[in-house]
């Protein structure tokens, strides 16, 4: 990495962190700050990349935060942005669950990001373990663009066309390899590198997973561009062709003998989930 890349990472991570209109995380932030109460909880962000939404869990709640990535790039980086802001309830660990699996309970677990981003054979064992490792009043709270999203190609930014994952690959790739940029990754470490590793993920397809997991659907939201118009706000629209226009799914798992504390695992589950 070089020390350019290190401070656009530091950069990136803090706005993330602290900018609540941040471009990919604005809607997680405020479905999780309207229905989350995490004060007490311990936390695992799943991939939690370069730091942001660990530290900003860590920062709005009195919590303990533990976040782990598999790429050791990602998080030097958010260790950086931890020490340059003195926050102590949080701890980030280069992890590859496969070979050094979870052995503590958490009572949420995210995955912000993430599940798209994690090929289908990897992606089954690590659900299990994710499921094997949320307490039993716990969820699991999982964030990804479905792949009909306009954004789901993670590189609209550079071509310039929402919904380019489905240009023929001899139009696409071209236009991609023109503009592939620099990533700060260690895993995935041009914009191209992180195109090839998208699993396409969709509800249907993770559903499968899910279940196999022993985990159980909580509760689903399909963030949809019309929900920006007042009426239709907490409107699920997920018929064809609408569901086109879902740029991110918000689904709360939890375990299939899950008790409850309370209601809903201590979650204030709103209208607007
Ligand atoms: C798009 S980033 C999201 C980071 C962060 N959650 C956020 O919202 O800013 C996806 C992250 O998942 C991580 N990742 C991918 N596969 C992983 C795996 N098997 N175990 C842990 N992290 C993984 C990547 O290294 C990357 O940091």
């Amino acid at each position: 990495m070089t020390d350019e890349q290190f401070k656009d990472g530091i950069r990136y991570a803090e706005d993330n962190f602290m900018n609540n209109r941040a471009p990919h995380l604005h809607v997680d932030k405020k479905l999780i700050k309207e229905n989350f109460d995490l004060t007490g909880k311990k936390i695992l962000d799943f991939g939690s990349g370069m730091g942001g939404m660990s530290l900003w869990y860590a920062t709005n709640w009195d919590c303990e935060v533990h976040g782990i990535d598999i790429d050791a790039h990602h998080v030097t980086i958010a260790n950086e942005v931890k020490k340059k802001h003195n926050i102590n309830n949080v701890t980030f660990e280069v992890r590859n669950v496969l070979d050094t699996p979870l052995t503590e309970k958490y009572d949420y677990i995210f995955l912000n990001d993430v599940a798209e981003h994690i090929a289908y054979p990897i992606l089954e064992p690590i659900l299990q373990q994710l499921a094997d490792s949320v307490s039993e009043t716990g969820r699991v709270f999982v964030t990804y663009p479905p792949w009909k999203s306009p954004y789901a190609s993670h590189v609209q930014h550079v071509t310039g066309i929402p919904w380019c994952q489905f240009l023929p690959d001899a139009i696409l790739l071209p236009m991609i390899e023109r503009n592939n940029l620099p990533l700060v990754g260690e895993e995935e470490s041009t914009l191209l590198d992180s195109y090839h590793g998208l699993n396409h993920l969709t509800h249907k397809k993770l559903i499968p997973l899910v279940r196999k997991a022993g985990l159980e659907v909580d509760f689903r939201k399909s963030h949809c561009i019309l929900n920006k118009l007042g009426p239709l706000k907490n409107t699920n629209i997920r018929m064809w062709p609408l569901d086109y226009l879902i740029t991110k799914e918000f689904l709360l798992l939890k375990r299939g003998n899950a008790k409850s504390e309370g209601k809903r695992g201590g979650l204030r589950v709103a209208a607007s989930f």
